[in-house]
């Protein structure tokens, strides 16, 4: 039988006309009313039977979680809060969903922590919230792509398995198919990775930036979006050891126009998700309401969520250059009784998230781009400025969330980047083919990394990015 998305069938205006359904039951009542959601909307669709028109077996079987197709009439509704419900002709049961199971799982109707909830990620997604975040999800990915088409950004697949480490902090996961009880070595101890399925040492990558950018030489300007992989022991709620990661690349390019481009990106985005998920944004917004009646007053937040969405579109990012911001740091407090963990003593040191978010939401109160940071705490590849010891390196900080985005101009002059890689004992043979693009018509390029999940979290207003993404790989996690 044919159906209709419910989405569809509550916005349709053919009052008295046949549909039928699919779904799974949110709720029944009085052996009447049922509640049915699709997917396609937070917005269930209420079902009513009529006394005797269905039979007893079937009705015994409408449980929460159960999918049922249902047929009927769509006819206006008097409950509150909806303008159409089923009139129901026919129920068939897909899929029956036992009552006494269902309560031993979230699909049981009572609050569960989000904690609770990780727990039963694979059944997570039948909640009004998780429901909203992953449609949030897909459509702020679908707007990820609309942008970058619509400026003639081409998307480039850069590799998952990679012989580099971008970014030379150590974090990458290694890849190999060798025997772990047995591994070849040489007879020095060390492995020989020559008995390996690719004859060198690999890892999953921890960005596609490198290999962007010899696209980006060629094609003009690129962009990535793939998922990444990081080893980092950071146990917070804004790190995953599997997050996807946004890439764009662009030649003839210079930091302030990274910056540009970042700054209309990310504002495109956020502007594509008020106008088209105006349904979830809302319930979103009322959960963290509520969630902000639990806590006192000093903690709520100021603004509502779609509030701070359009306040990020009404702004201008903030664009301060590192040195200001430890001289504003140095001579601040995150408030009157307490100190920053980490005080900011002197020209050099790196940011924590705590220095992040005081500029963001204490200083500066809206989004800032930091930028020309020391050279010494960034990667190899950022451009040295004419001081020699800074680099065009940029991050943006968001309220709430600290760094979403680390971008940077990139080294273009071989001799500059190789002495840079010789400082740090990165040998040549391993990166030939990226210093080639330096050799063979190199040019002014630049480009960024922005967080996927971290940018979900900003729009959702969540506050952990494990509950962002639908199976989430933290530390000692991976069970799904
Ligand atoms: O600042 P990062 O490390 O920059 C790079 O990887 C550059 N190669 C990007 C580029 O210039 N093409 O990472 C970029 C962004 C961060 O700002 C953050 O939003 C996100 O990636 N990120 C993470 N998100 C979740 N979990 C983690 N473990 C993350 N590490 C970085
Ligand atoms: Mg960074």
């Amino acid at each position: 039988m044919k159906h209709t998305k419910v989405i569809e069938v509550l916005q349709s205006d053919q009052l008295l006309q046949p549909v039928t359904i699919k779904g799974w039951v949110r709720s029944f009542r009085n052996d009447r009313f049922i509640a049915v959601n699709d997917g396609s909307t937070i917005n269930n669709i209420q079902c009513v039977i009529e006394d005797n028109t269905i039979n007893q077996e079937i009705v015994d079987r409408i449980n929460i979680g159960a999918a049922i197709a249902v047929s009927g009439t769509l006819v206006e509704s008097e409950g509150k809060g909806q303008r159409v419900e089923i009139q129901v002709s026919a129920i068939e049961i897909e899929g029956d969903a036992n009552p006494e199971e269902v309560k031993k799982t979230i699909l049981s109707p009572k609050r569960h922590s989000l904690e609770k909830l990780r727990e039963q990620a694979h059944l997570r997604v039948r909640t009004n919230t998780f429901g909203a975040i992953m449609r949030l999800r897909s459509k702020l990915s679908y707007a990820v792509h609309d942008y970058f088409q619509k400026n003639d950004f081409h998307y480039v697949h850069t590799p998952i398995i990679t012989g580099s480490d971008a970014e030379g902090a150590g974090e990458a996961f290694k890849v190999t198919n060798m025997d772990l009880n047995n591994i070849p070595k040489d007879e020095n101890g060390n492995i020989d990775h020559s008995k390996d399925f690719f004859g060198r040492e690999t890892n999953l990558t921890v960005s596609g930036q490198l290999e962007g950018e010899t696209y980006a030489i060629g094609l003009g300007q690129i962009y990535t979006f793939g998922p990444t992989f990081r080893a980092e022991n950071s146990n917070t709620s804004r790190h995953l050891a599997e997050f996807w990661m946004i890439e764009p690349e662009i030649a003839f390019c210079d930091l302030d126009g990274n910056m540009d481009l970042a700054e209309d990106f990310i504002k495109y985005v956020i502007q594509y998700v008020l106008d088209n998920c105006q349904d979830d944004l809302a319930f979103l917004e009322n959960r963290l309401v509520q969630e902000d009646k639990q806590k006192p007053q000093a903690e709520r937040s100021e603004m509502l969520l779609r509030d701070k969405l359009r306040f990020v579109l009404d702004n201008n990012f903030k664009r301060v250059s590192y040195t200001e911001a430890i001289e504003i740091l140095k001579n601040s407090k995150p408030n009157k009784k307490k100190k920053f963990k980490y005080p900011i003593e002197e020209w050099g040191a790196d940011l924590q998230s705590e220095h992040e978010r005081y500029l963001v939401e204490k200083h500066f109160k809206c989004p800032v781009i930091l930028f020309d940071y020391p050279a010494n705490i960034k990667a190899f590849y950022m451009r040295l400025n004419e001081d020699g010891k800074t680099v065009r390196a940029m991050d943006i900080l968001f309220p709430g969330i600290g760094e979403i985005v680390g971008g940077s101009q990139r080294e273009e002059r071989l001799e500059v980047l190789q002495e840079k890689m010789a400082a740090l004992d990165i040998p040549e043979e391993d990166l030939w083919w990226y210093l080639d693009t330096r050799r063979f018509g190199t040019c002014t390029h630049s480009g960024f990394g922005l967080g996927f999940e971290r940018l979900v979290l900003f729009v959702t207003g969540m506050s952990n990015i494990r509950d962002v993404i639908p199976y989430p790989r933290t530390p000692l996690s991976a069970e799904f």
